[in-house]
């Protein structure tokens, strides 16, 4: 989703910001754009829709000057174009603004601002909701406020969640940031003699590992020294900087071809590093040092509530699959987007847990902020973000350690979920009660095996290429499983979409008789996730009824199953596992499968069209 960036110092601003953007590319965008403004208020401003070498490529001359802002954006108002690239100036070209974030109420505040505009001899110069704040901002500065009361006042009037950069070329040497809501974060990166801002780490990891997050609320002035903080109701301060210590060298693509594929072998890792110091077999222990809850509240948990939105609500789905399992507890999973507009019956005995790899999904986070005006329940965040609203939100956090994840379409954060969730079952339930010590152990021994499950999985990949290039040309895919691996089977499905384009459905195969049977003929595979378990009869039925229909089946099942792959056209053999183990064995396939399909068909693999990374707009 929409990226912002921003520098102040000695150097010429505009490679800078150019090269931050580009290392925000991966949260998917279309258009992007900068402004440069020198020392004596002189401004460029630079957009293009479509990539970033396309903005390049339209800079002639480079601008000169230190300070300047920086978007990518993705577009919500207006289509993505030149015109509505950000930066956006006011009327009168004073100030330029980038934001991340939606103003619900721009047509209002369009209408209000009207007259005005028309009075000047101007008119709006993009149907995009942004372009009102630069000239709030202007307006409050005509009547003598100063630059930072102007922004206060000006974010006063925008409704719905803000992240913003602004310029002046009243006040060339700075750089203004702000942020409202939950509209992504702002990053304040602190140099020698040079400052910069990102929404994200990784624009600011090149230059500096010193950082500071804004709070909601905050305004920021920042010049080459360093930086000033105001809220709307606090004195004006200078924060004590962070040391971060992400490694630059993790978020590099390395010898892969795509950051997902690096991301796909990083997965067991990821777990490694997930799991490590959590689950100990002897004497058995999950997330004791971890947890800001303690065993009391835990014993006073009678139902669980799992939310998430895209993978994290499939993995969301295969947490509350655990925790009625493993811990005993009433559980159900919701989509937090539907969730945070009803009114469902929960109380302070509920548990709220939110999967969340980036902890600013902005549904996750109106669902997190729903439970807690509504009913106070005990929240629990589960995020690969440190220091994310998500965990500022929650009263304990279980931080996933997967690293940086730079593919749009999660997969090492999936895993890393999903590792989080079977530790918090095995907490759960020994907190409560309802779990032995021994099946405590036994249930924390076989997580120990998931790193090498998902690695056993991942040696798949040579087969898996083989035969989405064989299914390449597919128009649409039925993805079946049952039980637990049903929510994997609708992972696999939507990684078929956002990388291949092509129409997937994951169902639970005792409902495809209801219905998706009747699209089934010699044209559509169907892809059945068939390892040994308790229903596996059933689902060999399924796959009978398949291929009754002349249907391709590509099975995935237990390596060795000869019975099975004999009567499928193609089939994936994965460790066998434990029962509640099969997501990991299963997870590698899957997105290898949509891998290879999307690279055969030579497309954007890591920026899918349309998709974002973090999604921070309803
Ligand atoms: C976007 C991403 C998905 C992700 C979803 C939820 O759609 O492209 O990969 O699963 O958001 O994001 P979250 O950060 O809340 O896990």
């Amino acid at each position: 989703m929409c990226g912002i960036v921003g520098y102040v110092g000695r150097q010429s601003a505009g490679p800078i910001l150019l090269e931050g953007l580009q290392r925000l590319e991966y949260r998917g965008y279309d258009s992007s754009g900068i402004a440069v403004i020198d020392h004596d208020g002189a401004l460029a401003v630079l957009k293009r829709q479509g990539k970033l070498r396309d903005l390049e490529a339209s800079i002639e001359r480079m601008p000169s000057g230190g300070v300047g802002i920086g978007h990518t954006r993705w577009a919500t108002h207006g289509e993505p174009s030149d015109r509505n690239a950000h930066p956006h100036a006011s009327s009168n070209g004073d100030v330029i603004v980038v934001q991340n974030g939606i103003v619900e109420n721009y047509r209002e505040l369009k209408a209000e601002l009207h007259d005005e505009l028309e009075l000047a001899g101007r008119d709006w110069q993009s149907d995009t909701d942004t372009e009102v704040i630069p000239e709030l901002i202007s307006r409050e500065l005509a009547v003598g406020r100063s630059i930072e009361d102007a922004l206060i006042s000006a974010l006063s009037r925008l409704r719905g969640a803000n992240a913003i950069a602004a310029v002046s070329r009243r006040h060339p040497g700075r750089i203004y940031a702000a942020r409202k809501g939950s509209a992504g974060g702002i990053v304040i990166g602190y140099g020698e003699g040079e400052m910069f801002i990102a929404s994200d780490l990784p624009a600011l990891l090149a230059h500096t590992t010193t950082v500071h997050h804004l709070e909601d609320g905050d305004i920021a002035t920042i010049d080459a020294d360093g930086v000033t903080i105001q809220g709307a109701e606090r004195e004006a301060f200078r924060p004590t900087p962070l040391q971060v210590d992400l490694d630059p060298v993790a978020i590099a693509r390395g010898p892969y071809r795509h950051f997902m594929l690096k991301e796909i072998h990083e997965q067991p890792r990821a777990l490694s590093d997930t799991i490590r110091g959590r689950a100990r077999v002897d004497p058995p222990s999950a997330l004791a040092d971890d947890l800001a809850l303690r065993d009391e509240t835990l014993r006073g948990i009678e139902r669980v509530l799992v939310i998430g939105m895209g993978t994290s609500l499939h993995a969301a789905m295969i947490g509350r699959w655990w925790i009625e399992q493993i811990a005993g507890v009433p559980a159900d999973f919701d989509n937090a987007s539907e969730f945070r507009f009803r009114a469902p019956l929960l109380g302070p005995s509920t548990l709220v847990v939110s999967v969340t790899q980036s902890g600013e999904t902005i549904d996750t986070l109106g669902a997190m902020s729903h439970v807690r005006a509504r009913w106070g329940a005990p929240q629990i965040a589960i995020t690969n973000v440190d220091g994310s609203e998500a965990t500022r939100m929650a009263d304990a956090s279980i931080l996933i350690r997967c690293g940086p994840e730079v593919g749009v379409a999660s997969t090492k954060t999936f895993a890393g979920s999903l590792a989080a969730l079977y530790l918090l079952a095995c907490r759960l339930g020994r907190a409560r009660g309802s779990l032995s010590e021994a099946d405590f152990a036994d249930a924390l021994e076989q997580l120990l095996t998931a790193p090498s499950l998902v690695d056993r999985g991942i040696g798949q990949a040579a087969r898996c290429a083989e035969i989405a290039q064989r299914h390449n040309s597919a128009t649409n895919f039925l993805v079946l499983g049952r039980g637990i691996e049903y929510p994997l089977a609708m992972e696999a499905a939507l990684k078929c979409k956002e990388l291949s384009y092509v129409h997937a459905e994951g169902y639970a195969a005792g409902e495809m008789k209801h219905g998706p049977i009747a699209l089934l003929d010699g044209s559509f595979p169907v892809i059945a996730l068939a390892p040994r378990g308790p229903l596996f009869d059933k689902m060999m039925s399924a796959i009978q009824q398949v291929r009754a229909r002349r249907a391709p089946v590509i099975a995935v099942g237990d390596e060795g199953d000869d019975e099975l792959a004999t009567m499928v056209d193609d089939f994936i053999g994965v460790p066998p596992a434990p029962p509640l183990l099969t997501p990991f064995a299963l997870t590698p396939v899957i997105q290898l499968l949509a891998y290879h399909i999307a690279l055969s068909r030579g497309l954007d693999i890591d920026q899918p069209r349309n998709l974002a990374k973090t999604v921070t707009v309803e």
